[in-house]
């Protein structure tokens, strides 16, 4: 997404000129909200010049890896726009975006940032006018959050290159590219599972496998005890115990030479010493 990455490197660059704007990255789909954006132009209805737009074929083509990785390169908002549910040129498309972006709001709440940076809506080619309502309201109110903290602080920056880290780890990928057929196919029995008890068991996931990333983003370079971990991260020193029995069993993390008493951790790293 190497348009978006520019949009990014032009707000960092107006920053240090002292103006702040919001910098906001669109991705429409071809068939309905891109054009729903070119009819908005051609019938001079206006709108922010904040965002800069990306047309991909269809909504679900967006990954909760590309949002991310776009905050973490210091986007203030994103706007998702598709078709309307039932109206996706690929049938279910738009269907499994909206499972992808509840994903994306836990991840980025779990990282600290606020989920209403990230915006999903459906727009078809004949909203020219909804969609200049849709990025003036949303520009306000990016605006009104400010600039993104990821741009100032390492420790907002390591969240939510944590939150990144957690969205292609297998676990969470195969939760969320099944949960639209666990709840309307079912599983292979047949059974269809019950939306919120689906929902309970991916949030529950989400943040542990978000935790597990944000202990190997800081304990990567750096070897760190479990207590150290667990007041850095704000979470009970036994549940990050289990973390770490988990990243070990995984090879992912190696235990240091006990200072004392205390063994200390640090991440491996492929290719690099541990
Ligand atoms: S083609 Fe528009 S959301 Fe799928």
């Amino acid at each position: 997404m190497a348009e978006a990455q520019h949009a990014i490197s032009e707000a960092k660059h107006d920053e240090k000129a002292g103006s702040w704007e919001p910098k906001i990255v669109g991705f429409l789909c071809n068939w309905c909200s891109y054009a729903g954006a070119d009819l908005c132009g051609v019938s001079r209805y206006q709108y922010p010049t904040n965002i800069r737009t990306v047309r991909v074929m269809c909504s679900t083509r967006i990954s909760p890896h590309i949002v991310l990785d776009l905050f973490k390169a210091g986007a203030d908002g994103i706007l998702l726009g598709g078709c309307h549910i039932g109206d996706c040129h690929y049938i279910s498309g738009n269907f499994y975006t909206e499972k992808r972006v509840r994903l994306m709001k836990k991840l980025l709440e779990d990282a600290g940032v606020d989920p209403s940076r990230l915006r999903l809506e459906w727009v078809s080619a004949s909203e020219g006018e909804k969609f200049s309502k849709v990025v003036t309201e949303f520009t306000d109110h990016v605006r009104k959050l400010g600039p993104s903290a990821v741009k100032k602080q390492e420790a907002a920056k390591a969240k939510v290159m944590a939150a990144d880290d957690a969205s292609v780890t297998f676990r969470l990928r195969a939760l969320v590219g099944k949960e639209y057929n666990l709840e309307t196919k079912g599983n292979v029995y047949k059974n269809t599972l019950d939306k919120a008890e689906l929902e309970k068991l991916i949030d529950v996931a989400t943040m542990d496998e978000f935790e597990r990333s944000l202990i190997l983003v800081l304990a990567k370079g750096k070897s760190r005890s479990v207590k150290e971990l667990g007041s850095i991260m704000e979470v009970p020193t036994d549940k990050v115990l289990r973390h770490i029995v988990v990243l070990r069993q995984k090879n992912l993390i190696s235990m240091e030479h006990p200072e004392g008493f205390t063994p200390t951790y640090r991440t491996i790293e492929i290719g690099g010493e541990q």
